[in-house]
């Protein structure tokens, strides 16, 4: 089979498209025939070496899969050839998704949502499952309740928008201005440019000084010790981003807050939430640009780059989807 094999630690020329052996179902396992993958800036971090330590070279990377069961090993209940399913390959264990097959246990494949293209479901599992994992499990966001969602065009915080609405929040949003019309179709409520505002004086301003009751965190730097100046009482902090420094909280003290780290875990569970709220037509990926497997460099380059013009994700169309798609948008 094809496959993006990093070679080395380094910029986007480190992947080599090689022919690999096939992967093969063992107990518990399927084997998928890949339709579609995505890039999550986890890929570009992966692929640079900031996490050397857990990635064998060479190795296949990746962390979406929109694909078709082929083959079913022993003990195998959930599926049968032929299935659509969509998953998170376990991060950090195993062979990644940059690939014509994948095998993953089927305790963390679910069945893709019928409504979804492959392009769709791929750019959706690991931003899904992580909004998921941050507002239900961790946040435990409620309806009537407000959330300040950090980089809400991107490719988690335009999924955060869709899933707290369907949550019954009010939604604030910092999305530069050519922005706004995207994060308003998504739900959003209240829009701040935060290359022009500062968004703890305009969250203090709509809100008139009550704050809002969820932050999420899809940025860092000093997000999280400016955080209690926008938390109401008893607010929460969900941060999915790696703390490059010791950061001081002592202001939270007074808001009575508490702070979540979210690293997204796989499990079925995740995915049959997510494929509730499409079905209820909540949430739809928004897939901003599709490359070909042989273009992933291409992709890692343009989701890395800051100036990228890019909403929402950039979707991998892999084997036959590859022909009607390329490098656009
Ligand atoms: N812990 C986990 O499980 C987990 C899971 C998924 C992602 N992540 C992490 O979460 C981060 C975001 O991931 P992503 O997939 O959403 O990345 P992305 O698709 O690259 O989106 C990032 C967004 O943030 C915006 N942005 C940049 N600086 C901003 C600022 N100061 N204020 C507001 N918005 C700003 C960008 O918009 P413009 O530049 O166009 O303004 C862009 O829309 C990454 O660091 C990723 O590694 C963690």
């Amino acid at each position: 089979m094809k496959a993006q094999v990093l070679t080395s630690f380094g910029g986007p020329q480190s992947f080599e498209l090689r022919d690999v052996p096939k992967p093969v179902p063992q107990a518990g396992q399927v084997l998928v025939r890949v339709q579609a993958t995505s890039i999550n800036p986890l890929d570009y971090q992966v692929r640079r070496g900031d996490y050397a330590d857990l990635v064998p070279l060479p190795g296949i990377t990746g962390h979406d899969v929109s694909g078709v069961v082929e083959e079913v090993g022993p003990g195998v209940t959930a599926f049968a050839p032929g299935d659509e399913v969509w998953y998170t390959p376990q991060i950090f264990d195993g062979p990644g998704s940059y690939a014509e097959y994948h095998v993953a246990a089927e305790s963390i494949v679910g069945k893709k949502p019928a409504s979804l293209t492959h392009l769709e479901a791929a750019s959706l599992t690991l931003v899904g499952g992580t909004a998921w994992e941050a507002l239900a499990v961790r946040a435990q966001l409620k309806a009537g309740e407000s959330i300040l969602i950090h980089g809400g065009a991107g490719g988690v915080g335009h999924v955060v928008i869709q899933v707290a609405k369907a949550m019954g929040a009010r939604v604030f949003t910092t999305v530069k201005e050519d922005n706004f019309e995207f994060a308003r179709s998504l739900g959003a409520d209240v829009v701040i440019d935060y290359t022009k505002e500062d968004y703890v004086e305009a969250i203090q301003r709509e809100t008139g000084g009550h704050g809002v009751d969820v932050v999420f965190d899809t940025i860092g730097g000093d997000t999280l010790t400016r955080s209690p100046d926008v938390l109401a009482q008893l607010g929460r902090v969900v941060s999915i981003v790696d703390i490059a420094a010791p950061q001081n909280l002592i202001q939270a003290w007074g808001k009575n807050a508490s702070y979540h780290f979210v690293f997204t875990r796989q499990n079925r569970g995740k995915l049959d939430e997510l494929s509730a709220l499409i079905e209820r037509g909540q949430l739809k990926p928004h897939v901003g640009a599709v490359y070909s497997l042989a273009d992933i460099p291409l992709a890692h380059a343009r989701l890395e780059s800051r100036d990228n013009g890019l909403r929402g994700k950039i979707a991998i169309a892999v084997g036959p989807l590859a022909d009607h798609t390329s490098a656009q948008a």
